[in-house]
């Protein structure tokens, strides 16, 4: 197995980044301007970790490409992290919300959109009783406070190395065994030892352990891990996990966000999973902001006993704009015609043939890295074998490698996630597109290993 020299990969990193300069001067232009009325000089402070020495300013996407502000064309392999797995602004989608934008966009009244789209996401995940939120953040948020409050405990379980959106609750990880909070947290409320216990993924001892403590409300997961990289279960891991959240009375929510990537009823109804609570958010509404959350009727049953009509407005569940119209039209124009089981039938070959190319590129340079591919996603992994949890993956993190390979496919056309090195795959992704990054990701292995 072949090392990267640091200094060849400092090299290369420094001929990139000069590159990019001089191909951007619009969104360098842009970005001088972004830092007199923006903090830090982009409108979200995540967009600082764009690989290049500014984000390129984007002037319009559709399908699976987008067009910067320098005219240069990219296949998008981002999607919005997810936001966008629909595709950028599909045509029945945009037509949907522009004819539900001249018709009332937010009333705090129920249109019949949010009944069919209820009716479906009951049909596709199997559980009865839907809400609407904004945000995949809130609709977690809001599930977890309905387990605290039908539980009467005040704990909530994370996998070390999790992301859930900013539900404070997540910000914690594993020190020497202690759960602390996790670097860059920004201004904790409480220490989060005292909200969270947190356990690795793939271990069920671990999982035994924090849950035999009595206080755990709710096991916040997702199905498979997509934010430390792609972390798979292993085979039987979520039958004996669930055993053991029903035997310890605590409640599960599969957080399907970026799962969804595995089916139209994601990895809940792949795996026949039988968790309490769905959260399903991001690409529910082609990207428009909305987000939904799915209980069992048990669930329903004991929350229904405890919210008086009187307080149901102050109970800490809310947003005056969540369900409004135009998320739930954009939701019911997605779900009818763009996340469909075809869909995936497009999709999901694709990441194989990411996979593949990556695998390929991986081998013929004798790194000792790996690909793996979760649905429509794929991502690689700066390490021989994929690891097992959050704790394995994160050891094995580069960010100076990480950042390299990201500006070396953007300088050619191609966008990454900025958050390690995930790949997605929408309805308009092609084998073209993907064979673009195979051939990019090849060469830029040929120059680091030279
Ligand atoms: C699994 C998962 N859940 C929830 C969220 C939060 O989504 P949002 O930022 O839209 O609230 C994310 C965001 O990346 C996520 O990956």
């Amino acid at each position: 197995m072949k090392t990267i020299s640091r200094a060849r990969l400092h090299q290369l990193q420094e001929r990139e980044e000069k590159r990019f300069v001089a191909e951007h001067p619009k969104s360098a232009e842009l970005y001088a301007r972004a830092k007199n009325s923006l903090l830090g000089g982009v409108p979200m402070n995540w967009m600082k970790k764009w690989a290049g020495a500014f984000p390129v300013f984007v002037a319009t996407a559709k399908g699976a490409r987008f067009t910067d502000v320098d005219g240069r064309e990219y296949v998008d392999l981002c999607l919005g992290d997810t936001g966008a797995m629909t595709g950028h602004s599909p045509d029945v989608v945009a037509e949907a919300i522009a004819r539900r934008a001249r018709e009332g966009i937010t009333l705090m009244l129920p249109t019949e959109d949010s009944l069919w789209v209820g009716e479906e996401l009951r049909r596709r995940f199997g559980l009865p009783y839907w809400q609407f939120a904004l945000t995949a953040t809130d609709a977690n948020r809001f599930a977890i406070r309905i387990a605290r409050e039908i539980t009467q405990r005040p704990k909530v379980l994370v996998y070390n190395y999790c992301y859930h959106g900013t539900v404070d609750e997540s910000f914690a990880g594993l020190h020497d065994g202690v759960v602390v909070p996790r670097r860059g947290n920004i201004g904790p409320p409480v220490n989060p030892a005292e909200t969270t216990r947190v356990a690795e993924f793939n271990d069920l001892g671990a999982l035994e352990d924090a849950l035999k403590h009595h206080d755990v409300a709710v096991l916040l997961a997702e199905p498979a891990m997509t934010n430390a990289g792609i972390i798979l279960p292993d085979d039987g891991y979520w039958k004996a996990a669930r055993e053991l959240t029903r035997k310890y009375g605590t409640l599960l929510i599969a957080d399907e966000t970026h799962t969804i990537c595995v089916g139209p009823g994601g990895c809940t109804r792949l795996w026949q999973l039988d968790p309490d609570f769905v959260v399903f958010g991001k690409p529910i509404g082609s990207g428009i902001p909305g987000s939904a959350y799915g209980v069992t009727e048990e669930v329903a049953q004991r929350i229904s006993a405890r919210i008086a009509l009187e307080d149901c407005d102050v109970g800490g569940i809310g947003g005056t704009l969540a369900g409004n119209t135009l998320s739930l039209a954009a939701m019911r124009a997605t779900l009818e015609n763009v996340l469909t089981a075809k869909a995936y039938e497009t999709m999901i070959p694709l990441a194989q043939r990411f996979n593949d190319g990556v695998a390929g590129a991986i081998k013929k340079q004798a790194l000792p890295w790996n690909v793996i591919q979760l649905g429509a996603r794929a991502e690689y992994h700066f390490t021989p074998n994929p690891p097992r949890n959050g704790g394995e993956s994160a050891a094995a993190a580069d960010f100076e490698l990480e950042r390299f390979l990201h500006l070396y496919a953007l300088n050619r056309g191609v966008l990454l996630t900025p958050f390690h090195n995930m790949a997605l795959m929408c309805p308009a992704t092609t084998a073209a597109d993907v064979d673009l990054h195979t051939r990019i990701f090849a060469d830029a292995a040929r120059e680091l290993t030279a």
